[in-house]
């Protein structure tokens, strides 16, 4: 049977702060979503990561459906109408536009979906991740995707011997979307030279070059694009099927264990190693750390087993713990060099101003 999976995630309002949604206003969405989509998806699971909320469903309405993205559309108003009740941070922060119109990519939430033929066994991995951006994900996806150092499969297992094709984003390009194809294993100096630069090229896609099959989906939206200030991180999503003709679950994971730095962070301008978290937690020490969850499941006849939290284990216990003092670490530099983005990147304008004022006070010396 053909089954689409969509995540679609937001932030409309949080605890405390950039911290957590409340226990109130996750009802909200997910009691919309309860009583408004019968005859439209089979299934659906609403998590927190951070202070978004995803709503994952299953359906056969295809990727990019209208009625899909107005569901998520109206469940987040529907948050929205909370937050504001509850006095909430932020409440309705990434709906950016005024009505829905048609598609809920631009208008804010970010969107990661897959429509593909279920396999009899169809397990697979939704990650989100907060306080960072898209490109969090290049490098698990390098990793877990084509370096045999975390996949053992592209030598052991026949069924990833052609290897696969990165489907890659140009997220600076805002007039429409800007995306090269390249092979993993031939071209992966080229696919490495672009993931490089985490800020511009974002993976947006996996296929495998054994079967066709696509394997990952990842969220590209660029919020400062969208609404031309800062609003907020991106804060990305993915999907990622596994084992078979993909890679096992726990290749996926393991380049998770770098804790490697991304931009994001407090104020959505810092640097920040990323942190492999239980579902469901909170953000704390400097607005961050940058997190990610992954949440496993089977997916049958579009129905979702229990979801299981990837990143609960003891393993990962002392993978946060090294990850802490990496945090610690690059804090201790603060403002200066790496610790603080580029100016490109940087989230808030006012140090535009700033900047704008202190140029005029220069004065050539003869
Ligand atoms: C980062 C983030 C937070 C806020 C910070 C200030 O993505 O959400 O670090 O930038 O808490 O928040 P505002 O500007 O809303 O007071
Ligand atoms: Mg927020
Ligand atoms: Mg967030």
């Amino acid at each position: 049977m053909k089954v689409t999976i969509s995540v679609i995630k937001a932030d409309v309002g949080s605890l405390a702060g950039h911290v957590k949604p409340s226990q109130k206003l996750m009802e909200a969405v997910e009691n919309y979503v309860k009583n408004n989509s019968k005859g439209l998806i089979i299934d659906c699971n609403i998590s927190s990561t951070g202070d978004d909320i995803a709503i994952l469903c299953t359906h056969q309405q295809g990727t990019l459906n209208e009625r899909i993205h107005k569901l998520a559309w109206d469940a987040f108003l529907a948050g929205t109408d909370v937050a504001k009740s509850q006095g909430l941070y932020g409440a309705g922060q990434d709906l950016l536009k005024d009505s829905f119109s048609g598609n809920i990519k631009g208008m804010g939430p970010a969107v990661a979906e897959m429509e593909f033929e279920e396999r009899p066994n169809e397990p697979f991995l939704f990650f989100a991740a907060d306080k960072t951006d898209p490109g969090a994900y290049n490098l698990p996806l390098y990793l877990g995707f084509a370096d045999p150092m975390h996949n053992s499969g592209l030598i052991l297992s026949p069924s990833m011997n052609k290897g696969f094709k990165y489907t890659i984003m140009d997220v600076n390009y805002i007039e429409a979307d800007r995306v090269v194809e390249l092979n993993s294993p031939e071209e992966l100096y080229d696919i490495a030279a672009l993931l490089r630069d985490q800020e511009r090229f974002v993976v947006e896609s996996i296929h495998s070059r054994n079967n066709g099959e696509q394997a990952v989906s990842v969220s590209t939206t660029r919020l400062h694009n969208i609404a031309g200030k800062y609003t907020g991180k991106d804060d990305p999503i993915m999907l990622v099927r596994v084992q078979g003709a993909f890679p096992a679950t726990g290749e996926i994971l393991s380049p998770f264990n770098i804790g490697q730095f991304v931009a994001g962070f407090m104020r959505g301008s810092h640097t920040g190693p990323l942190m492999p978290v239980k579902r469901f937690s909170t953000i704390s020490f400097f607005d961050g750390p940058p997190i990610v969850t992954c949440t496993g499941f089977c997916v049958h006849e579009g129905i979702l087993t229990e979801p299981v939290d990837c990143f609960d284990h003891p393993y990962w216990d002392q993978v946060r713990a090294k990850i802490s003092e990496k945090a610690t670490d690059i804090r201790r530099q603060g403002f200066i060099g790496a610790a603080m983005l580029p100016f490109s990147e940087l989230e808030y304008g006012g140090i535009v101003d700033k900047l704008n004022k202190i140029d005029n006070k220069f004065k050539i010396r003869k």
